[in-house]
């Protein structure tokens, strides 16, 4: 059964008229490796920490600001959000179709909330906390191309054309700011589209962009800005002592304007001197330890890296279901074929190894996880080929073969075939990056022994089931594999209303 809300009644959770206040308890291991009887033995201890957390529930008017708003996920974002709000529906081949949020974990995806009666009750996952409504939302953005987002949309061959119709009304108007272009840091081919760009020294560069938010907020009267970095995938930049390796050197060197300095690195300076989130959505380096520094010092929410949409999603759920049942993947191939703006980008060598640098490390944790399969620092053999091929446009081709060892030296290989609709599913991927980050500078939390409450880690590790590499902050974790990372995201949020973590152990039952 389904339900659209419910309440906590417990005496660990308080609701006043302007926050839930929860107290939580957190039940959790330590680790011991120490000499027992004579050799040394690994000890585990359970202990519960008790944790207090506060959630504001007060929506702010949100203003998201997308870099590489006239791009085909800006694009189809943009209109897809509208086309919610307007409650647009047109006509397809097949049927009249209405808009929807399909694929957006926030607005489509449910939680279970306890069974009553002998039947689960579920209800949606937006339930679990005040969160922002995507209609609420103000877009706005920077594109190194003048182009309006009406004309963006059509450019980006992604919506049916009796919806394009009906959404060019809305979308004439919105023109993106001209954004920070530097040729050195993406494809040769991507010139030709950059007609719309600030001119001056990297420091100006950033202040003009200082000034578009502030002036953003100001006319569209939002209380909060949330920034994305959905603009083409950037080369590496090179980390140098000296450089951007601190955040005395990455100032320097922006005083200095120095070439390396990346244009995404660029508008994260900007926003974290602002106090605006900052999400990067592509694969590269954007947040060089310097600027991980700045944002830690000033407390500011960066996450990224890299919107885990299609392929590697897929594989994040293939080998930790393979992994965890015993079986044993020696050989991940995944090939790609994509004809949109984004594969003429990747097409260029040093863009390329940004995206491959960020597929490849996606099964790491779920092979280091089991060390009866794999030996110390073994690894599957993991290829990835990404090839431009104009006709498929945004419909991107995803083909991977996955062999594994199973029983008795035998081999078992699946091959997938997966048709991505690459921005159709990037799209609602971006809007639940944006309300979580928005949601998570909401909560505060206290853990036993903490005089004060604070804000999560400014390294926002809560998104990472959005992600494929998932930033993290120094000395943690990188967790990839799915189903981890959407229960950490949920319990967190059932924690801040005093709910055990789902558990699926349903013990009444048993
Ligand atoms: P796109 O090429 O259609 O859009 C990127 C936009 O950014 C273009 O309009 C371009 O003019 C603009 N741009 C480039 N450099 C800029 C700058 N410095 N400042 C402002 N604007 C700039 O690409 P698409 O398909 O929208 O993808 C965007 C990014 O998201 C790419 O880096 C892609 O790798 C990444 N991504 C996309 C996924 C998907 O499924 N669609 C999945 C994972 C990542």
């Amino acid at each position: 059964m389904f339900i659209d809300s419910f309440k906590v009644e417990s005496p660990n959770v308080k609701y006043t008229d302007h926050e839930i206040q929860s107290v939580y308890n957190y039940e959790t291991t330590e680790l011991v490796h120490e000499i027992r009887d004579g050799t040394y033995q690994w000890v585990v201890k359970p202990k519960t920490l008790r944790y207090e957390f506060k959630t504001d529930i007060h929506l702010p008017k949100l203003g998201v600001m997308l870099v590489g708003w006239g791009g085909n996920n800006g694009a189809t974002l943009t209109g897809g959000v509208i086309a919610n709000r307007e409650g647009i529906s047109w006509a397809t081949k097949d049927k009249v179709q209405q808009a929807n949020y399909f694929g957006s974990l926030t607005q489509v995806s449910a939680i279970r909330v306890g069974s009553y009666n002998g039947e689960e009750i579920y209800a949606p996952f937006k339930s679990l906390l005040p969160m922002v409504k995507p209609e609420d939302i103000v877009f706005g953005g920077w594109d190194i191309s003048d182009m309006n987002l009406a004309d963006a949309m059509a450019r980006a061959k992604v919506f049916d054309i009796d919806l394009q119709k009906q959404l060019r009304p809305y979308m004439e108007s919105m023109v993106p700011l001209p954004g920070i272009y530097d040729p050195d840091f993406i494809a040769a081919n991507q010139g030709d589209r950059a007609n719309n760009v600030i001119k001056g020294t990297k420091k100006e560069q950033v202040q003009q962009i200082i000034k578009d938010i502030r002036e953003f907020k100001e006319k569209n009267k939002v209380d909060k800005v949330v920034v994305l970095w959905t603009a083409n995938t950037e080369r590496y930049s090179n980390v140098i002592v000296g450089l951007n390796d601190t955040v005395e050197s990455l100032m320097g060197s922006l005083e200095k304007d120095v070439a390396e300095i990346s244009p995404s690195t660029l508008y994260a300076i900007a926003c974290v001197l602002e106090n605006v989130p900052f999400v990067n959505g592509s694969p590269q380096n954007t947040f060089v330890p310097g600027l991980i520094d700045l944002a830690i010092q000033r407390n500011c929410l960066i996450g990224g890296d890299d919107f885990k949409s299609g392929q590697t999603k897929m594989k994040s759920v293939l080998v930790d279901f393979l992994v965890g049942a015993g079986i044993k993947p020696t050989s991940i191939v995944s090939y790609n074929h994509l004809g949109n703006n984004d594969g003429m980008n990747l097409s260029a060598p040093q863009t390329f190894r940004s995206k491959e640098i960020s597929k490849s490390n996606v099964v790491d944790d779920m092979v280091s996880s089991n060390g009866i399969l794999y030996e110390p620092g073994e690894h599957p053999d993991h290829v990835v080929v990404i090839k431009y091929v104009p006709y498929v446009g945004d419909s991107k081709r995803a083909m991977d073969e996955y062999t594994s060892e199973i029983f008795m030296g035998g081999k078992n290989t699946i091959v997938l075939h997966n048709t991505c609709e690459d921005s159709l599913l990037a799209a609602p991927i971006i809007l639940d990056l944006v309300l979580l980050a928005e949601l998570s500078s909401r909560i505060q939390l206290k853990a036993e022994g903490e005089a004060k409450f604070h804000s999560f880690h400014p390294v926002a590790t809560i998104l990472s089931y959005l992600t494929k590499a998932p930033l993290v902050p120094p000395g943690t974790p990188v967790i990839n594999a799915l189903s981890k990372q959407r229960a950490m995201l949920e319990n967190i949020l059932r924690a801040c209303i005093g709910l055990a973590p789902e558990n699926n152990m349903i013990l009444e039952y048993k």
